[in-house]
């Protein structure tokens, strides 16, 4: 019979206590804030794909080998995604959103955990559509270095660009997608144009600075890692970097209503999780 969570991690969570006090002395990323299940599963996934059977086994190879506490890295920080992730926000996006932001002079953005940067080029792309291309500024961030790489390079495999052009479609796009990447060799990659308009850099939530002023915060399905306590100091920062009057955008099913934020912002679009700050 195979080994169940409870038979290799004990429970009181001792072991993954150590591992993740471990992995944050190494690397500086500190996971203790993270949803502890989803965190557990993670790491049992990893442990079996390593041969190992104890979380206690896993702390001296973390301590001893780079490319181990890399991988133990890339499987906690998940950067599932794609272009114009569900495209009925995107439409939201487009519709209700934009046209407060093209009343302003230079928009400035900030997209949160934007994982390997398809969601940076969906509102690249939007922006430019809305005109708003040559007066965006585009801060793109996550705390990946392999996601961050891979969004810069902006290639991706021919089979997430079909999914792309069909989310972009579906979202109420109306340009030719094709005319935003460039096919060769089985892969795309998204034109230079596109590509030097948008500013990636590694900033971890759990400890990073404020960015003053922001007129956009995008944060899309990362909350739901975070336990409640993390999920309130990362409302706080975004909090502190959003101009008065700024939008911050969530997930549809994602909201601030539990921290301490929330009386400083007004739920402008509820079935999209989008505020609007004070
Ligand atoms: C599931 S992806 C979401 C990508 C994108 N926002 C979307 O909705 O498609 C979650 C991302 O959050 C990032 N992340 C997790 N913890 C983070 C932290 N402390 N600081 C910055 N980014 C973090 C992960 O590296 C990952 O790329």
């Amino acid at each position: 019979m195979g080994a169940t969570e409870q038979d290799t991690i004990p429970a009181g969570g001792s072991e993954l206590d150590l591992l993740l006090a471990t992995v944050l002395d190494q690397s500086g990323c500190d996971f203790r804030g993270y949803s502890q299940v989803s965190i557990r599963r993670r790491l049992e996934m990893q442990l079996r794909s390593e041969g190992l059977h104890t979380l206690g086994e896993m702390i001296p190879l973390v301590l001893s080998d780079a490319r181990l506490l890399e991988r133990v890295l890339n499987i906690l920080l998940i950067t599932v995604t794609e272009m114009f992730r569900d495209p009925s926000y995107y439409s939201v996006l487009r519709n209700e959103v934009m046209p407060d932001l093209t009343k302003r002079g230079v928009v400035r953005v900030w997209l949160a955990g934007c994982a390997t940067g398809e969601e940076a080029y969906s509102m690249a792309i939007l922006l430019k559509e809305v005109g708003l291309g040559d007066r965006a500024i585009v801060y793109a961030s996550d705390l990946n270095r392999r996601a961050l790489r891979e969004a810069r390079e902006g290639f991706y495999s021919l089979e997430s660009i079909r999914t792309a052009t069909t989310n972009y479609i579906a979202s109420g796009g109306k340009e030719c997608f094709s005319d935003y990447y460039s096919a060769r060799y089985g892969q795309a990659r998204i034109r230079e144009k596109l590509r030097f308009t948008l500013h990636f850099f590694q900033h971890d939530l759990v400890t990073g600075e404020t960015f003053g002023e922001m007129d956009l915060i995008l944060f899309r399905n990362v909350l739901i890692y975070f336990d409640r306590e993390l999920q309130g100091r990362v409302f706080s920062l975004f909090e502190r970097s959003l101009r008065s009057g700024g939008i911050l955008c969530l997930g549809a099913k994602e909201t601030i209503e539990l921290s301490d934020s929330r009386s400083s912002f007004t739920q402008i679009l509820p079935r999209f999780g989008v505020y609007r700050k004070h």
